[in-house]
C-alpha cells in the first residue's frame, strides 16, 4: 500500500485530480483545502467544496459526492470517507493504513526526507537576535533569538539551505560617546572580566559628560567623525567593542543552541549604501525632501505622507539605508529565495516601508524578488501585563534570566529526585530550565504579548517543556525496562493492526506530524508545532495509562512498542526543531 508523508497534501492533490476527472465545472478553480480535522470528525477534512460550489451556485453536497466518487480506488481503500454537513469531506484512516503509514517513518532522517519537499533547493536568510553591540542582551532579546532559531530549524527540516545572519546594531552615533568615555575612564581590568558591563558604564559616563550644546559633545562628535573616516585608533577601539560584545553574546547563544553563519552587522553595509542612494534616486523611487533622501508610497494610506527616511540631511546612513543595502546583498551574494527578519512589533512600519521599497526597486532593475517576511512578536510582560522588570525596576538581563531558570529547575528536580547525584540533577536542570524558557515563548502565538511566568513555564503539567521532556524520559524508561533500544527492530514491526481506542487515537495523532510541520513552517509560527507536540504527549499519556506496553503477548507488545518508538521519535524531533535539548532520564 502506498502512503505518502503528508497525508493531507496527498488527499488535496487526489481531490484536485478527482475534480478534473469528474468533469466538475471550472475544475481548475477547485481548491480542496485539506487540513487536519477535529479527531471527532476524522483525520483530515476538505473544506474547499463550500466556497467553490457557492461561487458557482452548485449544490455543495452533490459536488462533494462527485469528487469523492472519482477518487482512485487505492486511496478509498485507506480511508472511511464521509460527506458531512453542508459539504465537508471527512477522511478517517483505517487501521491497516495507520500501520502502513507509521512503518517507514522510523528515524529523524526519514521524517526529514518526507518533509524536505516543501523548500527543497531554496536558500533562506534568517536575520534574528541581531542585538546592538556594547550593550547587554536583556529579556526583550530573548524572543527574537528563540523564535528565530526555531524558524531556522523548521526551514532546514523542510529542505531549505538556511543562512543564519546576526544583523548586529554595530554602527551609529552612540560610538562617539562610547569612545569619548573609553578614552577617559576605561578600567582595563573590568573590561577583561565583564566587558559588556564595562562598556555600558563607559557609554553612560560618556553620555553624561556630553550634554547637548556642550564642547564635550563636539569632542564626542569628532571621535565619531574620526571613526567614520577610518582613523586607526578609533577603528581599533570600535573593533574591540564588537569583538567583546560578540564573545559575550556567544555565551548566551551557546546556551540556546544557536550558532550563526555570519554576523553581518550594520557596519558591514557602510560602503554599500552609496549604490542604494544612486540607484533609487536614478530610478525616481527616492526623492530629496527638506534636505533628506526619502521614499513615499503614494498607493499606501499612511506611507503616502509618512516618509521612509533613507538619508538624513547630514548625509549619514541610517537603519533604512543599511537595511536596503542588506536586502540587495542577500539577493546578490546569498541568492536568497526567502528572507525572514525577526523583530518585535514596533518595527512593523519600518519593514513594511522597506519591503514596499525593495519591491519597486527590484522590479525596476528586473531582479528576482525573494519572499520577504517580517516575523513580528509581542512584548514580554509580567503576569500583571506590564513590561517585565526586576524588583528594583531595571531591565532583566538575559544571562541572569537563564541562570534563574536553571536554578529554579534545579530546586524542582532536587525535590522530585533527591536520590539522584548532584551532577545528574544539575545536568537535568540545565536542559529543563533553558528549555522551559524557550518553550514558554514558542508555545504562545508570537504575535501576542508573551506573559512571563516562572510557575507556569516550570509546571510539570500543561503545555510546558517539563511536561514534554518528562513524556520523552518516560518513554525512554519503558525501553530500558523492555531491554530494547527505541530503534531496535523489535519496536519497528507491528504484525497486527492497532486495536484499542487509545492505541488508535495515538496512532492517528502520529500521522498529523507532517501537517503540523507544514503549518508551522508555512506560517513561520512555531506554536503550531508546540501545540501538536503537547496533544501528542497527552494522547501518549492516555495510551500509557490505559494500555500496558510490556505485556506477554508478543504481537500486542510489538505494536505497542512501535507506538512508543514513533511517539518518542516525533516528540524528540519536534522538540529539537523548536531548539530544545531532550533527556533520557528526568
Ligand atoms: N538591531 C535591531 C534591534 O536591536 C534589530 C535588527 C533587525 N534586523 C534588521 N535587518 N533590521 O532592534
Amino acid at each position: 500500500m502506498h502512503v505518502s508523508f503528508n497525508l493531507a497534501a496527498d488527499l488535496d492533490a487526489a481531490l484536485v485530480s478527482a475534480a478534473a476527472a469528474a468533469g466538475l465545472e471550472e475544475a481548475a478553480a477547485f481548491k480542496p483545502e485539506v487540513r487536519t480535522a477535529d479527531p471527532r470528525h476524522g483525520d483530515f477534512q476538505a473544506n474547499g467544496v463550500l466556497g467553490y460550489a457557492k461561487a458557482r451556485q452548485l449544490n455543495p453536497r452533490a459536488v462533494a459526492e462527485k469528487a469523492v466518487a472519482a477518487l482512485p480506488a487505492s486511496l478509498r481503500e485507506n480511508y472511511d470517507i464521509a460527506i458531512a454537513g453542508p459539504g465537508f469531506i471527512n477522511f478517517t484512516l483505517r487501521p491497516p493504513a495507520l500501520r502502513a503509514w507509521l512503518r517507514p517513518y522510523d528515524s529523524a532522517a526519514h521524517l526529514r526526507a518526507g518533509a524536505a519537499a516543501a523548500h527543497a533547493g531554496q536558500t533562506w536568510v534568517v536575520d534574528y537576535s541581531s542585538p546592538n553591540t556594547a550593550k547587554q542582551m536583556h529579556v526583550g532579546h530573548l524572543r527574537s533569538a528563540v523564535i528565530g532559531e526555531a524558524i531556522c530549524r523548521l526551514l532546514e527540516f523542510t529542505g531549505a539551505r538556511v543562512i543564519r545572519d546576526n544583523h548586529l546594531g554595530d554602527w551609529g552615533t552612540q560610538f562617539g560617546k562610547l569612545i569619548y568615555g573609553y578614552k577617559r575612564w576605561a578600567d582595563l581590568a573590568a573590561l577583561a572580566v565583564e566587558p559588556i558591563e564595562e562598556l555600558e558604564r563607559l557609554y553612560k559616563l560618556g553620555h553624561q559628560a556630553t550634554p547637548d550644546g556642550s564642547p564635550e559633545l563636539d569632542e564626542a562628535r569628532r571621535e565619531l567623525v574620526k571613526l567614520q573616516g577610518g582613523d586607526p585608533e578609533n577603528v581599533a577601539l570600535w573593533q574591540k567593542f564588537s569583538d567583546v560584545s560578540l564573545a559575550a553574546f556567544r555565551q548566551i547563544y551557546d546556551r540556546l543552541g544557536i550558532a550563526f553563519d555570519c554576523n553581518l552587522g550594520e557596519s558591514f553595509y557602510n560602503d554599500k549604501v552609496e549604490r542604494v542612494y544612486r540607484e533609487l534616486t536614478d530610478l525616481g523611487i527616492a526623492e530629496v525632501s527638506e534636505g533628506a533622501l526619502v521614499v513615499f508610497h503614494p498607493e499606501h494610506p499612511r506611507f503616502k505622507t509618512q516618509p521612509f527616511l533613507m538619508r538624513k540631511g547630514d548625509g549619514a546612513s541610517n537603519y533604512a539605508s543599511t537595511d536596503l543595502a542588506t536586502a540587495l546583498y542577500r539577493l546578490e551574494h546569498f541568492k536568497a529565495d526567502g528572507i525572514v527578519i525577526v523583530t518585535d512589533f514596533r518595527q512593523a512600519d519600518h519593514f513594511e516601508q522597506l519591503f514596499l521599497t525593495v519591491k519597486k526597486w527590484f522590479a525596476a532593475k528586473s531582479h528576482r524578488l525573494p519572499e520577504l517576511h517580517h516575523v513580528i512578536f509581542g512584548a514580554v510582560t509580567g503576569e500583571d501585563g506590564k513590561a517585565l522588570k526586576t524588583r528594583s525596576g531595571d531591565v532583566i538581563k538575559l544571562k541572569a534570566l537563564l541562570d534563574e531558570a536553571v536554578d529554579r529547575a534545579f530546586a524542582i528536580v532536587s525535590e522530585k529526585n533527591p536520590e539522584l547525584a548532584e551532577s545528574d540533577r544539575r545536568a537535568i536542570a540545565g536542559v529543563v530550565g533553558v528549555g522551559a524558557v524557550q518553550y514558554a515563548d514558542l508555545s504562545q502565538n508570537r504575535s501576542s504579548n508573551y506573559v512571563f511566568s516562572w510557575e507556569k513555564m516550570l509546571a510539570l503539567d500543561g503545555n510546558t517543556a517539563p511536561y514534554l521532556l518528562y513524556a520523552v524520559a518516560r518513554i525512554h524508561s519503558i525501553f530500558r525496562r523492555a531491554g530494547v533500544a527505541p530503534n531496535d527492530t523489535l519496536a519497528q514491526e507491528a504484525a497486527t493492526d492497532f486495536e484499542t481506542a487509545t492505541e488508535i487515537t495515538l496512532a492517528r495523532k502520529l500521522t498529523k506530524f507532517p501537517d503540523a510541520i507544514r503549518l508551522a513552517s508555512d506560517t513561520l509560527r512555531p506554536h503550531y508545532l508546540s501545540l501538536y507536540l503537547f496533544e501528542l504527549a497527552s494522547d501518549y499519556s492516555s495510551f500509557n495509562n490505559a494500555d500496558k506496553v510490556l505485556v506477554e503477548d508478543p504481537a500486542v507488545r510489538a505494536r505497542r512498542l512501535m507506538l512508543c518508538s514513533r511517539t518518542l521519535l516525533m516528540l524528540e524531533t519536534g522538540l529539537q526543531l523548536l531548539g530544545l535539548r531532550t533527556l533520557e532520564r528526568m
